[in-house]
């Protein structure tokens, strides 16, 4: 595209890039009924300041060559020290659509995790917007797992059974070493790889709990919320994880695989409902998750 640069994002543009982020989310989102994923412009403006401040974050823009007009942006994220690279926010701004901008910007965060060595990419995608599902498709993601946002609804607030684990297991915080290195195993064995740094950085928040069965941990969480994972041996174990969480749930909600039928039955029987479908893709070696699992809005 001869008058089209990409560059990547300074601080000062993060005021245009928030703004674009807002608008593209906004087009989208009211056209089909949802609540946006980027509620305010301020919330876009700070979103991408913080990004922009992130050392394990990279971000990238789109502007014309001679006028200088921002287009869009995209954000690639490392977590270490798994070899997992995670694309997003992408947005271009509605009156460039259609112009190659997306294509372009997804090319440059797919070069930058190849230069990294980030093999095993990953990102959430709106179902409901078709253009970016097309664009992802033709740039190699393939669509994994297809997710709803779950969160308590109002009417039944105080109605979520909560659950007391059986017999000898117990919910309880994450404190110790031990703690997180068996917490890694269990993640290992449902993904293929840690998901450490996220783990350590709900600890220190004081949300990550785990549960356990006669001393030996069948199931943590790294909280309860959009940017929270969690993986457990059963649905039982996972459901004892959101209970036990269920009065502080961070942000809009928490993401539960739509395939998981025994979770969301358990969810939707339990006071919580459906605020938006999601869809986890990935590019890269992927393997299927062998334990019930809740991913995050990264991955
Ligand atoms: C998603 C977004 C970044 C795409 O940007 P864009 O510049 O329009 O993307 P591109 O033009 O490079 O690619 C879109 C592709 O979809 C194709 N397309 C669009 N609608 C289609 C349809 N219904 N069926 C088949 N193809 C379709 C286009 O033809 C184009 O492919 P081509 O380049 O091979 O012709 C932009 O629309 C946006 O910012 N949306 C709002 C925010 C958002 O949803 N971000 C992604 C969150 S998951």
């Amino acid at each position: 595209m001869m008058n089209v640069i990409i560059r990547p994002i300074e601080k000062s543009d993060a005021e245009a890039c928030g703004k674009i982020g807002y608008l593209a989310h906004r087009t989208i989102s009211s056209a089909h009924g949802y609540p946006s994923e980027q509620p305010s412009e301020e919330f876009g403006i700070d979103l991408v300041k913080r990004l922009v401040g992130n050392p394990n974050s990279w971000g990238f823009l789109a502007e014309e060559k001679q006028q200088g007009n921002i287009l869009g942006s995209i954000f690639v994220h490392k977590f270490s020290p798994s070899s997992i690279a995670v694309i997003g926010p992408l947005t271009v701004h509605p009156s460039a659509e259609s112009g190659g901008i997306g294509r372009l910007l997804m090319d440059t965060a797919l070069n930058k995790a190849i230069e990294q060595k980030l093999e095993r990419i990953r990102l959430v995608q709106s179902p409901s917007h078709i253009r970016s599902f097309v664009l992802y498709t033709k740039c190699g993601f393939a669509l994994r797992e297809p997710l709803f946002l779950m969160q308590r609804s109002s009417n039944g607030e105080g109605s979520t059974t909560i659950l007391i684990p059986a017999g000898s297991s117990i919910v309880r915080p994450i404190k110790y070493q031990n703690d997180i290195s068996e917490c890694n195993e269990l993640c290992k064995k449902a993904h293929g790889f840690t998901r450490e740094m996220e783990l350590r950085q709900a600890k220190s928040q004081g949300m990550a709990i785990l549960i356990e069965h006669d001393n030996i941990i069948t199931g943590y969480a790294a909280g309860i919320g959009i940017f929270g994972h969690a993986v457990a041996e059963s649905n039982e174990d996972l459901i004892a994880l959101i209970a036990n969480a269920s009065t502080s749930i961070v942000g809009p909600g928490f993401f539960v695989p739509a395939r998981n039928y025994g979770l969301i039955k358990w969810l939707l029987e339990n006071g919580f409902k459906i605020e938006w479908p999601a869809n986890l893709m990935t590019v890269g070696p992927y393997q299927e998750p062998l334990m019930p699992f809740l991913p995050s809005l990264a991955y």
